[in-house]
């Protein structure tokens, strides 16, 4: 397994943040990058702002394989950058197989899991997430958490339970866990 390699406080890696919707990637992505002094990028924002279209925009006019395409395009030009990054990614990000070879080989992959049961207690009716508009959030988490499990494992370098703790307390963990100089 990868361990992050600091160099004084900025990473010299790329990081990212994956699992499914309402682990937490994009506050403690945000926490994450503030304590190692490095750029933070959420992927769904960052998609939203190139676009100028909300995400239920986007997967109205293009449905959810023109979103995939996209959310690719992104995820090459974003760990494309020469200058280290805290990725936030889309829960979907590992369901393609092209996405999982571009994670792992250009970043530290950290999968932030959850029970289907407690990521549906913090999306609630899943508002501003397409995948889950009238429908029922814990039959989907369910569904998508049977179906990508193997990916997320697959990718991840580092598996963290965020079933329980604050977003301030999952990204010392996270810290404390990879800021060992080389270790393997
Ligand atoms: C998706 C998750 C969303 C967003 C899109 C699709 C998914 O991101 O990328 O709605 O397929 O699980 P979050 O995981 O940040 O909600």
């Amino acid at each position: 397994m990868g361990i992050l390699i600091y160099m004084d406080s900025d990473l010299c890696t790329h990081v990212a943040l994956v699992g499914l919707m309402g682990a937490g990637k994009t506050v403690i992505g945000a926490s994450l990058a503030r304590k190692s002094n490095v750029r933070h990028v959420d992927l769904d924002r960052w998609i939203q702002n190139s676009y100028g279209r909300s995400m239920g925009v986007i997967f109205n006019e293009r449905g959810e394989k023109g979103f995939r395409e996209i959310e690719t395009d992104a995820l090459k030009k974003v760990l494309g950058s020469e200058e280290p990054v805290v990725l936030s990614t889309g829960g979907g990000i590992v369901v393609q197989d092209e996405n999982r070879s571009i994670l792992k080989e250009n970043s530290h992959v950290i999968w932030l899991k959850a029970t289907p049961e407690g990521l549906a207690k913090r999306v609630g009716e899943g508002r501003g997430r397409p995948l889950l508009k009238d429908k029922d959030p814990l039959e989907v988490l369910q569904l998508l958490n049977a179906e990508r499990e193997e990916n997320y494992k697959e990718v991840a370098d580092l598996v963290i339970d965020v079933e329980s703790g604050t977003v301030e307390e999952i990204s010392d963990q996270i810290l404390a866990l990879t800021i060992l100089k080389g270790d393997k």
